[in-house]
């Protein structure tokens, strides 16, 4: 999937407060299978920034274009499809539900089809070394489990894009390389276009592109 921004610009309006504007005229071309790491201090607007590109939240202004299409000229129930087809998300805490075991955890996007797609869901946990640990719930999970079943429930609907949020900025650090590796190795062997927020210098190497929110410029 091809993911271009056109004059992307937020500004988040305050009640009785001054409105903040969090970027002005952001201006991205992401190539299909393309790895970027997204970079920059706390507040820059790079959550601000993935929620939008991920169709969680829109912009002030701009547009979006996925595959061409203006996704923001569109309504909800349009931006809420594409993202169960095409998109996975991943946060800096997991978000899983806590009376749910991991197994259905990973089935929440597709729970309709939930018994046709056990067998992949199984599959995919395996693949993110959690095959002993389906029947668990969240809380007794250790903090990388946890985040490793956020990736495989963001894995189950085949994604073409997966936007992580900060998903280690919350583990210790040999742990945190470990997730991000793994969510690597997904986007490589399924060439899932991947746009990772992270403050690890060593991946963020790894990725085609580094963007530093805070100057604008592309480091590599
Ligand atoms: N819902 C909101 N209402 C008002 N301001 C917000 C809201 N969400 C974020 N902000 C502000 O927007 C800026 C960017 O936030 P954010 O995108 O979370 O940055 P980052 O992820 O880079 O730390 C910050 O100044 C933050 O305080
Ligand atoms: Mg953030």
């Amino acid at each position: 999937m091809n993911i271009i921004t056109e004059n992307l610009r937020k500004v988040y309006i305050r009640q009785n407060a001054d409105s903040v504007e969090v970027f002005n005229n952001i201006n991205m071309d992401i190539k299909s299978g393309e790895k970027i790491a997204l970079v920059g201090p706390s507040g820059v607007g790079k959550s601000t920034l993935i929620h939008i590109l991920g169709l969680m939240d829109r912009p002030t202004s701009g547009k979006v274009l996925i595959d061409g299409i203006d996704c923001f000229a569109s309504n909800d129930a349009y931006l809420c499809k594409m993202r169960r087809e095409n998109i996975g998300f991943m946060f800096q805490f997991h978000y899983l539900l806590a009376d749910f075991t991991v197994l259905e955890n990973v089935l929440l996007p597709v729970w309709n089809d939930k018994q046709k797609k056990e067998s992949e869901a199984r599959d995919i946990l395996n693949r993110v070394g959690l095959s002993d640990r389906m029947k668990h719930f969240p809380s007794e999970l250790s903090g990388g489990e946890q985040q490793r079943a956020a990736l495989a429930r963001a894995l189950i609907n085949n994604p073409k894009v997966i936007f992580a949020d900060e998903p280690t900025g919350n583990l210790d650090r040999n742990t945190g390389k470990e997730v991000e590796k793994i969510l690597f190795d997904s986007s490589n062997n399924n060439n899932i276009t991947l746009i990772l927020v992270t403050h690890n210098e060593e991946l963020a190497k790894k990725s085609d592109r580094i963007i530093n929110m805070n100057t604008g410029e592309e480091m590599q």
